[in-house]
């Protein structure tokens, strides 16, 4: 019976270990957590989503706070679109957290990073360009494009002198994306170094619609891998979403799959970024406790725990601080449900919007608890403590799980106080 140990990735001249911690945003996939996957021969993202926000709390930068004092007069005001990102300090704080992160890397493994277009941050082409630049500046190893189409994302890279070494990949849910992803950027030459397959069983924004649970992951990784052979194009697949064990991870490489790309198992680990008493949300969330709604404002729907405080929403936008998913217009979803209750409610305080949430706020403050599917098995993974919690992970221990175990089986941490 075969581990994923026996099997490795081949990106150009690399070999590595076929396991890939996904991007999480916004700072759940931590810089700790992508350098442990880097360390042990995979590769690990970290995520490009409110990175100025992350640097604030990285390296105790202001750029939030100055932000908020440029556009202070605006904070009343429902029309945003005068919030502009400077360009010029957005580059500033990527190459910070990227370039940090990079100096930190031990190892035979890569970091990417996890670019998402729907961040469209009030001038959609111009900040994505700049984030990506600034990040390839910042020696980081790949860019993988989520989030969004990105029908145009590699033009806007193809001339930094980086094109062609960094290696880019594209995440895509279906044959049909993929298919519209390489029509359009056939123009600059370039096929992506690798595709992640995202199923409905991922966390984060889903590639789906609420019909999500019709649709099944190895039967689009079949689909894309027989196009991809009659095409005669040789890209590696990397399936993800709901694989939660070494033997899930191995039947897709014995599929043909290069490597897995996985998260919701790490979510749980010290070097990840949810604060611990989040953590402890995840472990004991049961299967009916985990719902795909559709109040992100970015307009795909998102899978999280029921309970999250993000639901049920009462805070005014927070544009001037953050304002991320505003669009090229200065538009954001969650303004048009604000103002649509406030109007329906004059004169009351404390209205609770329901259909969409201030995300921007809600991810910077880890009250948005988006999750994958099996969350609820996440239990299953480790002791539980005396006092009814459960022991936090290692990410080497998760990585390590991975990539030796088989028969579907899951090793236990060593028990740090007695169960
Ligand atoms: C908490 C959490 C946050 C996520 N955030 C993002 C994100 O910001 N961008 C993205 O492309 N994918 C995101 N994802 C998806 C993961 O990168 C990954 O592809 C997927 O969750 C893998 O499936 P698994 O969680 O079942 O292992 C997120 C997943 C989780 C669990």
């Amino acid at each position: 019976m075969k581990c994923v140990d026996d099997f490795r990735l081949k990106l150009g001249d690399k070999e590595l270990v076929p396991i890939i911690t996904g991007g999480m945003g916004v700072d759940i996939s931590t810089a700790a957590l992508a350098l442990e996957a880097a360390r042990l021969g995979g590769i690990g993202h970290i995520s490009d989503a409110m990175v100025p926000t992350v640097t604030d709390r990285r390296f105790n930068t202001k750029y939030v706070k100055d932000k908020l004092k440029q556009y202070k007069f605006n904070v009343e005001n429902s029309d945003k679109s005068v919030v502009q990102f400077n360009l010029g300090l957005l580059e500033e704080a990527t190459k910070l957290h990227v370039g940090h992160t990079m100096d930190a890397k031990r190892g035979d493994g890569m970091v990417f990073i996890n670019c998402m277009e729907k961040l469209t941050m009030n001038a959609p082409k111009d900040t994505l360009r700049v984030r990506m630049r600034a990040a390839m500046d910042a020696g980081i190893d790949g860019i993988t494009l989520a989030a969004g189409l990105h029908l145009g994302s590699f033009a806007l890279i193809e001339d930094h002198p980086r094109f062609r070494d960094v290696k880019l990949g594209i995440i895509v849910s279906s044959l049909r994306a993929l298919q519209l992803f390489l029509k359009k950027s056939a123009r600059t030459n370039r096929l992506p170094d690798y595709i992640v397959i995202e199923g409905p069983l991922a966390g984060g924004h889903l590639g789906f619609g609420l019909d999500w649970a019709q649709y099944d992951l190895a039967t689009i990784v079949a689909e894309i891998r027989d196009w991809l052979v009659e095409q005669k194009l040789d890209i590696p697949l990397v399936p993800a979403g709901g694989i939660f064990t070494g033997t899930d991870a191995t039947n897709f490489l014995e599929m043909g799959a290069a490597a897995v790309q996985v998260a919701t198992r790490f979510t749980v680990t010290r070097e990840c970024g949810l604060p611990e008493d989040v953590q402890q949300e995840y472990f004991k969330a049961s299967e009916d406790e985990i719902e795909v709604n559709q109040i992100s404002p970015t307009g795909y729907p998102m899978r999280m725990l029921k309970s999250s405080p993000a639901i049920g929403d009462i805070i005014r936008p927070n544009c001037e601080a953050y304002g991320y998913l505003l669009d090229a217009s200065g538009n954001c979803q969650y303004i048009d449900a604000y103002n649509r209750e406030h109007a329906a409610h004059p004169g009351e305080r404390r209205v609770r919007i329901w259909d969409k949430t201030c995300l921007c706020t809600h991810m910077r403050n880890f009250d948005c608890w988006t999750c994958g599917h099996y969350t609820y098995r996440l239990k299953d993974t480790t002791h539980r403590n005396a006092d009814g919690s459960y022991q936090i992970l290692s990410a080497e221990h998760v990585f390590h799980d991975y990539q030796f175990s088989k028969d579907n089986r899951i090793a236990l941490p060593e028990a740090s106080i007695a169960v």
